[in-house]
């Protein structure tokens, strides 16, 4: 071998080093790609250099100083190489670590009220306005406050078990809070001025209209000169207060055997505000309540003065109310709890 023949050899593994180079992307590549020009037993640059000694020794010098350079060479090169892949991998962890502080963080959802516990507390808010207290009554009731005591005698059609839960004979869930009527008269002498919301039960099945347990609200006035313009006043009153001022409120004679006069209360439709729609089946109006002069009867029971005092009772459903409130047109997605339906509220 020449040292010219060596020096083209030296050439070739330069430029195949300068070919390969471009193929180094990372700590791996890189290694490899040293071991294979550089290392010590088998590097191809390696390679070239033990064959020094076989040249003349007049051509030793030249070769020998081609080789350095080369090896100069490619070292640098794999310095340059080396450089770079350390930069980039501190960018991309960097960039892995970045927080970028313009993004909507993790927002905690909270609790809110139920829809008939935020109606419920309305119509709480618009009674407590115009000088009423709220009570309470027991939800496992006796037959005398849910029936014998508001005048409903035995027999009545009201008292059927197919329509009632009856826990024991004397025992029952509440069907209305009008017992609360009866409890409040024994508590309280007149001026009475009360509401009671709450649950009560029926032996319904589920439909979009019906469930075995819902919420009524009960209101009781008697005091001395209380009259059936009471009623209707205090019930315009309310609803303008609680659908708006445009609500028209109307009674219908009706019959309910702890009131006497009674009658069925219709509101004023607000979703077509009179001219009939779906959902007040064409007529205009809708119903929401019961109502009517408390019973003579009734103050027997809990010795008032049938003489003196007059007074006024209505009672409706809370749910209904909020179904109206809220246009909802399935009574069981109050009870679903589901989180779609309730985080609308
Ligand atoms: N308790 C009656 C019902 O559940 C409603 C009502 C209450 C009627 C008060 C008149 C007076 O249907």
């Amino acid at each position: 071998m020449s040292s010219n023949d060596g020096i083209d050899k030296l050439r070739a593994i330069e430029q195949q080093f300068d070919r390969e180079r471009a193929s180094v992307v990372d700590r791996k590549s890189l290694e490899d790609i040293r071991t294979r020009y550089l290392s010590r037993k088998s590097g191809l640059l390696t390679l070239q250099l033990q064959n020094l000694g076989q040249l003349p020794r007049e051509q030793r010098a030249e070769f020998g100083q081609a080789a350095n350079k080369v090896k100069a060479k490619i070292e640098a090169s794999l310095e340059t190489l080396q450089t770079a892949i350390v930069e980039r991998e501190q960018h991309s962890s960097l960039e892995g670590e970045a927080i970028d502080v313009t993004l909507p963080g993790n927002r905690k959802r909270i609790g809110h009220r139920h829809p008939l516990t935020i109606v419920r507390k309305e119509i709480e808010d618009i009674f407590i306005s115009m000088g009423y207290t709220v009570e309470d009554g027991p939800e496992v009731e006796s037959t005398y406050y849910n029936f014998d005591a508001l005048n409903i005698p035995a027999g009545h059609p009201a008292r059927d078990p197919r329509d009632t839960f009856y826990i024991s004979e004397q025992t029952l869930l509440r069907t209305h809070t009008s017992p609360v009527q009866v409890r409040t008269m024994e508590k309280i002498q007149p001026p009475v001025r009360i509401i009671c919301p709450g649950r009560v039960f029926r032996r319904d099945q589920f439909d979009p209209t019906h469930s075995p347990m819902f919420h009524q609200v009960e209101c009781l006035v008697v005091d001395q000169g209380i009259t059936f313009g009471d009623l209707k006043g205090t019930l315009e009153r309310f609803h303008k207060l609680f659908f708006g001022e445009k609500t028209r409120t109307r009674l219908r004679p009706s019959f309910f055997p702890f009131v006497e006069p009674g009658a069925e209360v219709d509101v004023s439709c607000g979703f077509c505000g009179g001219p009939g729609c779906r959902v007040c089946k064409g007529t205009g109006w809708i119903e929401v309540m019961g109502s009517g002069m408390v019973h003579p009867n009734l103050y027997g029971f809990v010795n008032y003065d049938a003489e003196k005092y007059t007074g006024f009772a209505f009672g409706g459903g809370i749910d209904r109310y909020a179904m109206l409130k809220y246009d909802i047109n399935d009574l069981q997605l109050f009870f679903q709890n589901d989180m779609r339906f309730l985080q609308q509220f």
